[in-house]
């Protein structure tokens, strides 16, 4: 069966929209494995405007499946990378400016940086994938790489509009064949959601979908009737208290 990897970034985007400990993203990670996750995903950004390096060494020790450490192929993050140890790194493009990761690695533009990346990381036994648009060039230039796997961008099919939608999954059903007669695995994510995932799994060879913002997003609207009656509980009770205190 596809695995499912689960992404917590956006609950650390929560906690850090008002620097407080809660909600952490490492018990939404145990939660989550509770739940069948088959992994854990968290991108460790440049400017750490969600995850924590903490959080990594923290979902690292809190969970038995494999952490999925997302992020850029620079120097001082493989360093980091090295001293975590995580199961699996997945390396990506990474501007600041970007609200999220906007397109693929140019794995064909940097063979030789990346190739010494993932030398570095598969010396460790660290298990990398390269997260690449659904491209000829980019794909062949990942398998000279050494990486066992890369990760398939699914951000343009997921942001398509209806008449451009079956091209867009044709690109990657395409990329998934190429990949594999290469000799790549392959995972595959970004923008993937309860409506748009089932046609995705008709991309061959699949191992792994990494999903994080739909899941999310669902996970606060199913947990606000159970957050906001708790809530009235504890108003509900101390109106008791009150009226007792009142009456003396
Ligand atoms: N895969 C990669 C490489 C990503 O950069 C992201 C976003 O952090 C995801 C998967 C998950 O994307 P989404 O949050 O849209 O599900």
């Amino acid at each position: 069966m596809i695995k499912l990897g689960v992404n917590v970034d956006h609950v650390a985007t929560v906690r850090q929209a008002r620097r407080t400990a809660f909600p952490s993203p490492t018990e939404a990670a145990r939660l989550a494995e509770q739940a069948g996750a088959d992994g854990i995903t968290a991108h460790l950004r440049e400017d750490r405007r969600h995850i924590q390096d903490f959080d990594i060494f923290e979902i690292g020790r809190a969970i038995q499946i494999p952490l999925n450490l997302e992020m850029a192929a620079t120097d001082q993050m493989i360093d980091f990378a090295l001293h975590v140890r995580p199961e699996k790194v997945c390396l990506v493009p990474e501007k600041r400016e970007e609200l999220t990761t906007e397109g693929g690695l140019d794995v064909r533009g940097n063979l030789k940086e990346i190739t010494k990346s993932v030398e570095r990381l598969a010396k460790v036994g660290i298990e990398v994938s390269l997260f690449v648009d659904p491209e000829t060039g980019q794909i062949e230039a990942a398998s000279k790489t050494g990486a066992p796997f890369i990760e398939l961008h699914t951000g343009k099919y997921a942001e398509s509009e209806a008449d451009d939608r079956k091209n867009r999954l044709q690109k990657l059903i395409r990329a998934g064949e190429e990949a594999h007669r290469l000799g790549l695995r392959i995972n595959a994510g970004h923008g993937l959601n309860y409506d748009n995932t089932q046609a995705v799994l008709g991309v061959p060879h699949l191992v792994e979908l990494n999903i994080g913002h739909a899941i999310v997003s669902e996970a606060v609207l199913t947990g606000m009737v159970a957050a906001v009656r708790r809530m009235k509980e504890i108003i509900a009770s101390s109106a008791f208290v009150r009226q007792v205190a009142d009456s003396k």
